[in-house]
């Protein structure tokens, strides 16, 4: 193991949960050592997605317990294990995500593979770093499938996500029609504030009519459902003919509901994103050019709002707040220096 700087300590503070759906606590527990291949990251911040909460009812990924959660965040290598790619990364500031089944980004160190983490530019700050390979990542992924599927127009549902404002920006750049669906009010108004061409509140009387003359005029061929259940149903019954849903979120927790008949008659279709899956399907100089043009967009479109910042120990009350308002920003757990 090669260290830069000062020794690496015996102990550290991590968050662990003892059982799915179990509570959190802070916790003093060993700080791992990177094998083969592998690095040691001192955590700057660690945001709370959706994906974390999933994570936490111990339902969307299989993990062995106790557990550190967090699926990314950033940091400072400063430790490799053997490897060049691991001792390559030695002293840079990263943007970092687990290992495959590992303990997470939720503490003072962590220890991932060198392939999970993207140096940060010095332009990125390390609060914008700790969130730059999910959402943007996502949000760039959503360009790429609108341009090489040909589609003339695209629909995002949850649109006042983080990952939603950033779609806003980047289709108003680029010229591509967007259509946003929201559940309040206030973020309907919202959205149009920050530009964004049509924006329609799900809850609202005649919204399903209005839904299909928009995507009906504009053909809207892509259709982004982050919520699953009744909505999707309602998504593909608007969508004009040979229209594709892409599932990418299931925030209703609800099964995605389909009505056959647009799968049969109107030849529409059902996918499914991830982006780690998306990634891996893509070759080794698609994926350098594509971080590229994300940390290019890192501070104007692809930037995300930071609501409050918590403690590592302050994580129950972090969590209880992001729950409540997450339409309001990203919670940010700030963990070092
Ligand atoms: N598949 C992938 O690879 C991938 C990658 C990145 C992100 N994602 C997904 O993308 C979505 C957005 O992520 P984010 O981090 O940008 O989210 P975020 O900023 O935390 O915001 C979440 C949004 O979801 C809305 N929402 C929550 N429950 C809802 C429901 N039942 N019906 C309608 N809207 C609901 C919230 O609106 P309210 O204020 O109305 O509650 C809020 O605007 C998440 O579902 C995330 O898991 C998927």
């Amino acid at each position: 193991m090669k260290i830069k700087g000062n020794s690496i300590p015996q102990k550290m503070t991590a968050l662990r949960q003892h059982e799915p759906g179990g509570p959190l606590s802070a916790e003093e527990v060993d700080v791992p050592r990177p094998g083969p291949g592998e690095v040691l990251i001192k955590m700057h911040a660690a945001p709370v997605n959706p994906s974390d909460l999933a994570l936490l009812t111990g339902a969307y990924l299989k993990r062995s317990y106790p557990l550190t959660p967090g699926l990314e965040g950033s940091g400072t290598v400063v430790a490799a294990g053997k490897g060049i790619m691991a001792r390559l990364r030695l002293g840079s500031r990263v943007a970092c995500s687990p290992p495959h089944e590992g303990d997470g980004t939720w503490a003072a160190y962590m220890r991932t593979t060198a392939m999970n983490v993207a140096p940060l530019p010095k332009k990125i700050s390390g609060e914008q770093g700790a969130m730059m390979l999910v959402n943007p990542m996502t949000a760039m992924a959503f360009m790429h499938l609108v341009k090489e599927g040909k589609h003339r127009a695209m629909v995002n549902n949850a649109a006042a996500s983080s990952l939603g404002k950033m779609l806003i920006r980047l289709t108003n750049s680029q010229g591509i029609p967007l259509i946003n669906i929201v559940r309040k009010d206030q973020e309907l108004k919202a959205l149009k504030e920050m530009g964004a061409a049509y924006v329609l509140n799900s809850t609202s009387p005649g919204f399903k009519e209005e839904l299909s003359e928009i995507c009906h005029r504009l053909n809207a061929t892509l259709i982004l459902d982050a919520v699953g259940g009744n909505q999707s149903a309602i998504l593909l019954d608007a969508a004009p003919r040979g229209s594709t849903l892409m599932a990418y979120a299931r925030l209703s927790g609800d099964p995605l509901i389909v009505q056959p008949h647009a799968l049969i008659v109107n030849e529409k279709r059902i996918a499914g994103f991830q982006l780690g899956n998306w990634l891996q399907s893509r070759g080794l100089l698609f994926k350098l050019s594509f971080i590229n043009s994300v940390k290019k967009h890192m501070s104007a479109e692809l930037a995300s709002h930071i609501s409050r910042s918590y403690s590592l120990e302050q994580a129950e009350e972090a969590i209880a707040h992001y729950r409540a308002h997450m339409s309001e920003g990203k919670i940010l757990l700030k963990i070092g220096s």
